[in-house]
């Protein structure tokens, strides 16, 4: 991908899972690209592929093993030829599985978890040396900031950035608070420094990233602790930085300095992933979630007090332990009362080591299909009405990829719709006022208002590389 002469041996990084993966997935990209790697587009040939991984569901974590059969015949097939090809297992199924990943696959070189990455180097020369299967899952998140380097790659107009990792919550279905420890909230001024600089080299738009972003209370300057609410009120004043995104937030921390911030940023997207898990109070107990349905409904009212355009989006679990049809009528009852502009749902996946999994109860997976298949139904019907009420709005979107057919870009509207316009390639990566003129299931059909000139260019020295 690059034509950097220094830039000699070639890396494929395949990311499964939540866009933390994928920032850290760019973060391993730096710390790898001073050894002299550069990225591929495919593992076939690579001298180094990365899998980063995600244990969320069980068919998330199978997923690694079958990938890793198909990459063992490449390792083979390099080795034939007398070369090497090393394999090397992140994120969180690397963190879960440990040691256990080496005996179930030998072909692996490598086992990191996401809090290692930043040993990246001395892991390498460990197992170029020969010294076997290497094994990393220390917890410490401030060393790896710390000792990250600076990004090296951009990431184009929209851009991730970790704020927190971690979550102290313990849903008693979920592994993240396993396989990524506890909350960690990095300090303000290293995140403005990080943001500046993602947006001298061309973002218009920061997504703020964490497993539980809205408990983020880092450091500030003068030493005082700062709530999401204020880093973002702090990242809005950055000149050319256009838009801003969080995501994901635990309704129990929606504080009112956030919503606040939603009141008075016109940067701030209207537009928050707020997850609520089920309707039933019964079931939001055993899941351990320290809030009922009533509380979220109160937090989606005082966010349409504070910005009445805001659109929301959420994840549920169908078929919790003990989930009986009462509890899921009551998670279509708030589905209905709350209304979503889309959301993400899934049947519940028991995972090993979590406390949920030893609940008696299990629901059958027919009945687990059956629930998902009418609430996939009704959040699909709310999804369709909301993209129809934008057909004939006029929506700023921000061009950040190219579209299937020729002379089309696709980009994100302030309420993360998928907008489809045609549009000269000099507008990629521009802000633009689009007409709404077709809304399909999961995307809108737009026109170019502002014809060539875009509302916002991202910063000067981007036009440079983007064509270099
Ligand atoms: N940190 C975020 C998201 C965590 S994982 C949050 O707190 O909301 C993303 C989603 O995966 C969760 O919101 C949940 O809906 C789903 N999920 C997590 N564990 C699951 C499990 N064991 N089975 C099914 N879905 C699960
Ligand atoms: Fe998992 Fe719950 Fe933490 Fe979200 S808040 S990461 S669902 S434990
Ligand atoms: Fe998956 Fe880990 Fe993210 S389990 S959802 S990759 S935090």
């Amino acid at each position: 991908m690059s034509a950097d002469p220094t830039l000699t041996k070639t890396l494929f990084i395949k990311t499964y899972g939540c866009q933390m993966n994928v920032y850290d997935s760019a973060r391993m990209a730096d710390v790898l690209a001073p050894l002299g790697y550069a990225q591929a587009a495919a593992p076939e040939g690579a001298d180094l592929v990365i899998l980063n991984t995600c244990h969320i569901r069980e068919k998330a974590a199978e997923k690694v093993y079958s990938e890793l059969g198909r990459i063992r015949a490449l390792k083979q097939a390099k080795a034939a030829r007398g070369e090497t090809m090393l394999i090397a297992v992140a994120g969180c199924v690397a963190q879960a599985e440990g040691e256990e990943m080496l005996r179930r696959a030998p072909q692996v070189d490598l086992v990191f978890g996401p809090q290692s990455y930043h040993r990246l180097p001395d892991l390498l020369s460990r197992a170029e040396a020969g010294e076997g299967g290497q094994v990393e899952l220390g917890f410490p998140i401030e060393d790896k900031f710390d000792s990250l380097p600076e990004e090296s790659l951009e990431q184009g107009p929209s851009a991730f950035l970790t704020v927190q990792e971690g979550c102290d919550k313990f849903c008693s279905f979920c592994v993240v608070p396993y396989t990524r420890g506890a909350e960690f909230s990095r300090p303000v001024a290293d995140i403005l420094a990080e943001a500046e600089r993602r947006v001298a080299v061309g973002a218009l738009e920061l997504t703020l990233l964490g497993q539980n972003v809205n408990a983020y209370h880092g450091s500030g300057p003068a030493g005082a602790s700062w709530g999401l609410g204020r880093l973002i009120r702090r990242l809005a004043e950055l000149p050319g930085l256009a838009r801003i995104r969080y995501t994901t937030s635990h309704p129990r921390d929606l504080d009112d300095e956030l919503i606040a911030a939603h009141r008075d940023l016109p940067s701030l997207m209207p537009y928050l992933h707020l997850p609520v898990q089920a309707g039933s109070d019964r079931i939001l107990a055993a899941m351990n979630r320290r809030h009922g349905a009533d509380d979220y409904r109160r937090a989606v009212e005082r966010l349409r007090r504070a910005r009445p355009d805001i659109a929301l989006s959420s994840d549920f679990i169908v078929g919790f332990p003990g989930e009986d049809d009462r509890d899921f009528a009551e998670t279509l009852r708030l589905v209905t009362d709350v209304g979503f502009a889309q959301a993400y749902s899934f049947k519940y996946s028991a995972r090993p080591g979590t406390p949920a999994a030893k609940l008696p109860d299990q629901v059958p997976e027919p009945v687990k299909a059956e629930r998902l298949a009418q609430l996939q139904s009704l959040l699909d019907a709310q999804q369709a009405a909301f993209n129809q009420a934008s057909v004939g709005r006029r929506l700023e979107v921000l061009l950040e990829r190219r579209g299937r057919a020729a002379g089309q870009l696709v980009g994100r509207s302030p309420a993360m719709q998928a907008v489809h316009v045609a549009a000269p390639e000099s507008l990629f990566g521009r802000l633009v006022e689009v007409e709404i003129t077709a809304a399909h299931p999961n995307s809108l059909a737009g026109r170019l208002l502002d014809g060539d000139a875009g509302l916002r260019a991202a910063a000067p020295q981007e036009a440079e590389r983007a064509c270099a």
